[in-house]
């Protein structure tokens, strides 16, 4: 049996991708280690979205081969490098790949790695005659709704709903990297996330680039994420990313109500320029995206909305940014990813404009964000002091337990924990205080605050009731 050593970087829908690799390889009689020294396949599910990820890769890869001392390995590069590179990665001497597989190929993973083990030792005329070391073709169809990913966690399982991204955002590699958009059949999401809900999972997140623009025979994001969330078992329920363009007020209205709906939208801004919105080809403008959050806040007055920027994007002034500034102040986000403009292939933006905001500036930018952001995600996390919140536990380790509150904040609670996860599994008693375990709701006094966790007393477990009144 070939053991196989696999390795994720970028999103969480690679992270999941991984699940559905190790489902895949596992059926074909593959098994998995985590230690790199003991692996006869070494693949790495890889991210391009900026130049920085594409170096961690090949950082990665030289370690691992300096850790391994040149003993052979079969070597794969699969995910979004795989069909943002193509061909010419296996060209790449200093790589020495043995064989690429992009998002949509997965399923012919079994094949590949075999072809390449009947290759070894290797010599230019076998290869010849073999199949070709590489699919990286995109699908316009492929969802995977028929594999059952093998997952590591236990209290969250993520569901990819949809695949691809149709937008041309005109930075962003994803579009050819990953292929057209399609969606997943309700039925088959409905139906997995059933199933978690019987092996115990207590949370799902609904997957997707562009997740709330999912559509499969008639159903739409916010039936869909309705369906989900009346599962009885299931005690919450979130998605990512959604793009503003497609955020309907059904689907403000539905999270407002539905308690088991996470009180979190992560909402990608970009920019805060009308100017650079446009040259980014997101079709909405600063107005349109601050009465977008203004809706949400009234509808939802609990709500912690969360965002991406992007700053230093071809011909961004000092104007330019300050708008960035001024919606930040405005739409008060909980936290912000923010990512200096990184130039890709093939892209709108990198064939079009120069990459004229010098590095000193883009720097600048992110650190005054970054500060900016830091007083303002610890000003939203100091008023939660002294509330009650309810956690989902999802670690237990020591004396602490570690969950997350409806908004999706972390929590860290100082307890006395039962000792053996033996122990936890035969008494879960809600409202038996110390006797929780992983994937139960509890109810936290918040005490104290930073920018990036609250921490609290434990006041009870409880359990929650199935929401009546939902549009
Ligand atoms: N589909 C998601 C985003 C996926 S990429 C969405 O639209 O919400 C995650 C984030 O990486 C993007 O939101 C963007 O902020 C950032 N990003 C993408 N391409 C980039 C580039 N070329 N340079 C810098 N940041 C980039
Ligand atoms: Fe990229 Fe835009 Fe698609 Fe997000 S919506 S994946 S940023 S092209
Ligand atoms: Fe990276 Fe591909 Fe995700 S480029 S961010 S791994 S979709």
């Amino acid at each position: 049996m070939k053991k196989v050593y696999l390795k994720t970087f970028g999103c969480q829908m690679n992270e999941y991708d991984s699940e559905l690799i190790r489902a895949i390889l596992s059926e074909a009689g593959f098994s998995f280690t985590d230690d790199v020294l003991a692996a006869d396949v070494v693949l790495l599910n890889t991210c391009s979205v900026r130049e920085n990820a594409a170096r961690k890769v090949r950082g990665y890869l030289d370690k691992i081969r300096h850790d391994r001392g040149g003993r052979p390995a079969i070597y794969g590069i699969l995910g979004c490098i795989a069909t943002h590179l193509k061909e010419d990665l296996l060209k790449d001497r200093y790589l020495k790949i043995d064989f690429i597989a992009g998002p949509d190929s997965y399923k012919r993973l079994p094949e590949l790695i075999k072809n390449c083990i009947s290759q070894v030792p290797k010599c230019p005329s076998a290869q010849e005659k073999k199949i070709k070391p590489y699919d990286i073709e995109l699908s316009d169809s492929e969802t995977y709704e028929d594999i059952y990913p093998l997952r590591d966690s236990s209290v969250n399982a993520w569901i990819a709903i949809m695949r691809g991204c149709n937008n041309y955002c005109s930075y962003c590699v994803v579009p050819y990297t990953r292929g057209r958009e399609r969606s997943r059949t309700a039925e088959s999401i409905v139906k997995e996330a059933q199933r978690l809900s019987t092996e115990g999972f207590a949370q799902v997140t609904l997957l997707g680039q562009n997740v709330n623009s999912y559509h499969s025979n008639g159903v739409k994001f916010p039936e869909l994420l309705k369906m989900v969330a009346d599962i009885d078992a299931i005690k919450r329920v979130w998605f990512t990313s959604p793009h503003p363009k497609d955020f309907s007020q059904k689907l403000i209205t539905l999270i407002a109500r539905h308690p088991k709906i996470c009180k979190h939208i992560h909402l990608p801004l970009q920019a805060g320029s009308t100017a650079i919105l446009k040259k980014m080809n997101r079709p909405y403008n600063k107005e349109d995206y601050l009465s977008l959050v203004e809706r949400i806040r009234e509808k939802c007055p609990d709500i912690a909305i969360t965002t991406d920027i992007i700053v230093g994007f071809p011909t961004e002034t000092d104007n330019d940014f300050r708008d960035t500034v001024d919606v930040y102040q405005r739409a008060y986000f909980d936290t912000a990813f923010i990512f200096k403009y990184s130039p890709r292939k093939h892209t709108e933006a990198a064939e079009k404009f120069k990459n004229d905001v010098p590095e000193r500036l883009k720097t600048e930018r992110i650190v005054f964000l970054n500060e900016l952001q830091k007083d303002i995600s610890l000003e939203i996390n100091r008023s939660r002091i002294g509330k009650t919140e309810e956690i989902l536990v999802e670690k237990i380790s020591g004396r602490e337990i570690e969950g997350r509150t409806i908004q999706n904040k972390r929590v860290i609670v100082s307890a006395q924990v039962p000792k053996s996860p033996r122990a936890q599994e035969k008494d879960q008693t809600p409202g038996n205080m110390g006797t929780w375990g992983l994937g139960d709701l509890i109810n936290v006094q918040i005490t104290s605050a930073t920018p990036h966790l609250l921490r609290g007393e434990i006041l009870s477990a409880r359990p929650v009731d199935k929401c009546a009144d939902v549009p």
